[in-house]
């Protein structure tokens, strides 16, 4: 069973609608989600609701991340930058499951010019419901990723 609970959703202008879409989804699902995107559709940076979500999953605010901005990539880079995020950018929800149990992904990305929305539900449920596998090859290698950040 996941301990997720808060999750923290960023979005830029391209992904408003789509942002608000889930996380009312989410909060139909009992999370609790907090917003740190722009709720405006004029034109902003990426990057910073990328910093802002990514220090909010690190710090331990939120128990993990969404973001979504155009293609998925740009915000998913940013919050990247963030010690101790693990953001993957994907568009369909094989990627969401094997992201969670194998790199132990704690922030989903997607971006809104990219999927729809059933698919945006599906990638969010994929990763929630998906376990990090947390042992063997798969935790050596998320430790690798934890040691270049120590570099
Ligand atoms: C904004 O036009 C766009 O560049 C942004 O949403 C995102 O796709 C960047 O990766």
């Amino acid at each position: 069973m996941s301990d997720i609970k808060v999750i923290g959703i960023g979005n830029d202008h391209a992904a408003v609608d789509l942002k608000n879409a889930i996380k009312e989804y989410l909060e139909g699902k009992g999370y609790e989600v907090v917003n740190y995107g722009t709720d405006s559709t004029e034109s902003c940076d990426y990057p910073i609701f990328g910093e802002k979500v990514g220090r909010a999953v690190a710090g331990g605010e939120v128990d993990a991340g969404v973001l979504i901005c155009g293609t998925g990539i740009g915000i998913s880079i940013a919050a990247n930058k963030v010690k101790g995020v693990r953001a993957a950018a994907v568009s369909e929800p094989v990627s969401a499951r094997l992201t969670k149990e194998h790199n132990n992904a704690n922030i989903i990305a997607f971006g809104a010019r990219i999927v729809g929305v059933e698919m945006a539900k599906a990638i969010v449920d994929a990763w929630l419901e998906a376990e990090y596998i947390g042992s063997g090859r798969h935790e050596r290698r998320v430790d690798q990723i934890r040691k270049i950040e120590e570099a």
